[in-house]
């Protein structure tokens, strides 16, 4: 005889029920749901249940049907998951490699110059890239009003409406800057390096952009010589870019450096013999340099009579072209992955 007490300890049961594979749970199906199953079994007594227990009797038979139902559906759903995992896990397999990812060409390329430099005691510097037109400018001999202040388009955050330039606030044009930086803290002996991002108002091409990165070298001591600045250049341009490489020395003009000198390498294409990157002249312009004025030292608090430098700067992008043959410098900031995993060897 049917009753709701007996209903619902096949409500528990189905509740309960947990199948070890998609057979038992095969089973379960008929046992409740078969044509001979227990909940048509109950359907067909039903016409027997008394007519004031009807309705209470027919709701527990539903609520029966449906939570069978709705365990079968959830049921299969995760032995089927399991049963994929069954299949595929070989757990005796080494994990998946995962991507690692790589450095940035650039980054490869500055760690490489410093690198380079620590191996001879420079050490490396840092400064803002907000900068003042004391840090940037006036104290590296750029006069005020001086025409060399126009070979830098220069990002002006602030500008003095006296046109009392020594108040501006701009981003800084170059890592020349951190020069000043290092000379206000430190006395000589200095010999630093200096990476950083710099920037300019250029419209961006091929060749320019308004936001790249350069590597400032500052070398202050007693009898510091031009065959120093030379001997020095030449080591770091056979470190990097190897022992058959030649350089040349171009006389040259900036305002903190007298006397200032272009640095040429020999073209990495043709070997010197002439090609259309070199401009068929044989070489390759990598940096610019000189002896450190002697206003940018008493500028900055060290004595001139005493003490003379050395300085350089270079463009990072320039040399990572150089190093890997890229023909454009927008490569760099795009970051299509396509570009930057041909660089996840490098370190
Ligand atoms: N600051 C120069 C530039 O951005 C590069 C440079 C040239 C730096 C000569 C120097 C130097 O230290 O001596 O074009």
């Amino acid at each position: 005889m049917m009753n709701i007490s007996e209903i619902e300890k096949y409500i528990n049961e189905a509740q309960d029920f947990l199948p070890e594979n998609e057979e038992s749970l095969e089973q379960f199906r008929i046992r409740f749901l078969g044509k001979k199953g227990i909940i048509q079994d109950f359907f067909r007594h039903f016409k027997e249940v008394p007519p004031d227990q009807k309705r209470e009797v027919g709701q527990k038979i539903n609520q029966l049907k449906q939570l069978v139902q709705e365990r079968i559906a959830t049921l299969q759903k995760s032995l089927g998951k399991s049963q994929r995992l069954h299949q595929y896990a070989d757990l005796t397999l080494s994990g998946d490699p995962f991507d690692t990812g790589g450095r940035h060409p650039l980054s490869i390329v500055r760690n490489e110059i410093i690198s380079i430099f620590s191996r001879i005691g420079f050490v490396v510097s840092e400064g803002p890239e907000i900068e003042d037109d004391i840090h940037v400018f006036s104290k590296l001999n750029f006069p005020p009003d001086h025409p060399a202040r126009d070979m830098q388009d220069t990002f002006f955050i602030e500008k003095d409406p006296e046109r009392h330039t020594q108040n501006d606030v701009l981003l800084r044009t170059h890592t020349s800057s951190v020069q000043v930086r290092v000379m206000e803290k430190q006395k000589p002996p200095i010999r630093t390096i200096s990476p950083g991002r710099v920037f300019r108002n250029e419209a961006i091409s091929a060749r320019a952009h308004c936001i790249f990165h350069q590597i400032e070298g500052l070398f202050i001591d007693k009898n510091v010589s031009f065959a120093q600045l030379k001997q020095t250049l030449y080591y770091f341009a056979r470190e990097f870019f190897g022992q058959d490489i030649n350089v040349r020395f171009r006389p040259s003009y900036f305002p903190f450096t007298e006397p200032s000198a272009e640095m040429d390498i020999t073209c990495l294409l043709c070997g010197g013999k002439g090609c259309n990157v070199c401009k068929y002249t044989g070489w390759l312009e990598i940096l610019g340099c000189g002896m450190v004025d002697p206003n940018v030292l008493s500028f900055n608090g060290i004595d001139s009579e005493k003490y003379t430098g050395f300085a350089f700067g270079m463009g990072i992008e320039r040399i990572a072209m150089l190093k890997y043959q890229i023909n454009d410098l927008r490569l760099f900031f795009e970051n299509d992955l396509r570009f930057l995993e041909q660089f996840s060897q490098d370190y």
